[in-house]
């Protein structure tokens, strides 16, 4: 156990880290030249082509230094914030972290918020200074940053490059020199806490864990604590660019199980391992059930294809567990699924893959956050909202809830003002503001969850030239005083377009929404009046003009396979397109509320 080192490695988006962990694994001959691949770690081709890691992962070096073998386990984090529940498990399956740090681009908000998560569980923080090969390089001016960060000595900090491989050596000694090796006791019950999971279509759901006491030997009865289920230990082993099965898996160290288990949901990250012959007394601490923050509706832009698209998303949650969806109907859409994500880019993964993997094609509706609505008749009961069509009758309401959020913000002096103003104007409050160097300055906030959700990122982005960076954390419920926005396309409310607004916004928000929506839908045969309503009272309207002639009238007499390519052109465009009463609506038009400026 003395020779066992567990590392993870934080950054912030983009600063990095696959690349880096690449090197490591080269360095240590656990993969080999001819079989680098860019980001050996990121397997999923959706990771590969967003050059982002989605699902954390973990593999075992070995490494031999002053002449003494050494096992080193690396543990792979996602650095999006969707995924901020993954990462802190990882996190706590560790005795160090590399905090990797862009020299070009400095500290930036999920840096600060991985290190606080890492500082939360004690971990070692070995500071790397990476990307140093980059002409736009500032090696002193970010040493400051990180100096002032942890209060660590210049010297601590390594300068490297994923790159050109400088550096490489110089964090593995610091890995072997500064992390602490693993304590526990191999004697004692059974505790393993698992970090993230996999499924493979072969041989169900792997999970991985890390042992935190006593050994796990294959073939053991084992439970998993939190779901009170029992499996048996079929297969165990730890974790190369392969498994590597084993007969045990002891203290300290980084394994998989694979136990027959069909599907995802019955994994839970966080949860503890343990032998029902000798059960542990306690669970490891830290165990969350990962609840999605942003809901939206997946309907087939083909009605017929609902049976199929249900099978579909059954076959995604198999292997990702966070995905959570129910039927629901729309008047608008008909049949489709309410469903729940951890957060945008979730969201867009999903829509993604139920695309590529199972060639569906389908609408996705304004996403919301949840609510909570209490009736005046009842206001000790607790209404979840998770569809704004769903609200019930504003009159019968005693009060409404919605989800706020800590959001960390980092960026330079000369934006403070313009991200300001953009944090206000979404309801957020100014809670903290801290300079970190002379010109960085990290603002803190409270805001609404919704908000975010609503073209958040791409305004901060634009208000600070790209220079700022974002991150944030839930903080529960507040009231607020929401009211249901309504649109009606000729004449018909559509379910589908209707959300949850503050009551100060509305009439904006009613506003923009008929004109984006004028912009996006395409003229017809007919007027299409298009109104912003909240109950009955409607408090926007534009008008799309009737197209003035068929666009087929000039083929007449013409050529009739030219007639034919016009139609079959215009069924190619209508691909996204769904019937909403009499009117076609383009996906697009179901966003529109996202886009507005
Ligand atoms: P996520 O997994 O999405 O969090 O990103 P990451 O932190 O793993 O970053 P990744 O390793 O994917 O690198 C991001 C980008 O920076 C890629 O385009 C890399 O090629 C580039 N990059 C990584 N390391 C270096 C480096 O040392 N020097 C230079 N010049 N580019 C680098």
């Amino acid at each position: 156990m003395k020779n066992i080192r567990n590392f993870c490695i934080i950054a912030h988006i983009d600063h990095g880290k696959s690349t880096l962990a690449d090197r490591l694994l080269q360095a240590t001959g656990t993969i080999s030249d001819r079989e680098m691949k860019d980001q050996a770690l990121d397997d999923m081709d959706l990771e590969r082509e967003r050059g982002i890691t989605i699902k954390s992962h973990a593999i075992q070096m070995n490494h031999t230094h002053e002449g003494q073998a050494y096992t080193l386990n690396l543990i792979d984090t996602p650095g999006h914030v969707d995924f901020s529940y993954e990462v802190s498990r990882s996190i706590a399956a560790c005795e160090g972290a590399l905090l990797i740090v862009d020299a070009a681009q400095g500290i930036e908000a999920q840096t600060i918020s991985n290190l606080y998560l890492a500082l939360e569980h004690d971990l070692e923080i070995i500071p790397v200074l990476n990307k140093m090969d980059l002409p736009g390089a500032m090696p002193e001016e970010v040493t400051d940053q990180i100096v002032d960060l942890i209060g660590c000595s210049p010297t601590d900090v390594i300068p490297a490059s994923g790159k050109t491989g400088l550096g490489v050596d110089k964090i593995l000694d610091a890995i072997i020199n500064r992390v602490p090796a693993p304590k526990g006791n191999p004697d004692a019950p059974l505790q393993a806490m698992i970090f993230d999971s996999v499924f493979n279509p072969f041989r169900g759901v792997i999970a991985y864990y890390r042992v935190i006491n006593g050994t796990l030997k294959k073939g053991e009865k084992v439970k998993f604590v939190n779901t009170g289920r029992t499996y048996n230990a079929d297969d165990i082993g730890i974790l190369k660019m392969d498994l590597v099965p084993k007969k045990e898996v002891s203290t300290g160290d980084v394994g998989y199980i694979i136990s027959g288990i069909k599907q995802a949901n019955e994994v839970k990250v966080g949860d503890t391992i343990t032998t029902v012959a000798n059960p542990c007394t306690e669970a490891v601490k830290g165990f969350e059930d990962v609840k999605p923050m942003v809901f939206a509706g997946i309907y087939p832009v083909d009605t017929e294809d609902y049976e199929e698209l249900r099978f579909s998303m059954e076959k995604l949650q198999l292997n990702d567990s966070s995905l959570v969806f129910e039927p629901e109907s729309s008047a608008a859409l008909g049949f489709g699924f309410r469903c729940g994500f951890l957060g945008m880019l979730h969201l867009e993964i999903i829509q993604e893959r139920l695309e590529r993997e199972f060639k569906m094609t389908v609408i996705t509706t304004v996403p919301n956050v949840s609510y909570f609505a209490y009736l005046r008749k009842n206001p000790d009961e607790k209404l979840i909202v998770n569809n704004p069509s769903e609200l019930p009758d504003p009159s019968t309401l005693e009060k409404v809830e919605e989800p706020f959020i800590k959001a960390q913000v980092i960026t330079k002096s000369e934006y403070i003002g313009a991200i300001m103003t953009l944090c206000i104007e979404k309801r957020g409050e100014l809670q903290n503001q801290v300079y970190l160097t002379q010109d960085r300055v990290e603002l803190t906030f409270e805001m609404p969850l919704a908000e975010i959700v609503f073209d958040f990122y791409d305004r901060l982005k634009t208000v600070s030239k790209g220079y700022a960076s974002f991150d944030y954390f839930p903080i529960g419920y507040k009231s607020s005083d929401l009211i249901k926005l309504d649109v009606l396309l000729n004449g018909e409310q559509v379910d589908a377009l209707s959300a949850l607004v503050h009551r100060s916004n509305a009439f904006n928000l009613g506003k923009k929404i008929c004109v984006k929506l004028k912009e996006l839908i395409p003229r017809q045969q007919f007027e299409i009046p298009i109104q912003a309503a909240i109950g009955s009272k409607v408090i926007a309207r534009e008008t799309i003009k009737a197209l003035r002639k068929d666009v087929t009238a000039k083929c007449y007499g013409g050529d009739i396979s030219r007639k034919r390519k016009l139609l079959e052109k215009q069924k190619e465009g209508k691909k996204r397109m769904r019937q909403v009463g009499r009117v076609e609506v383009p996906q697009e038009a179901f966003l529109a509320v996202l886009k507005l400026n």
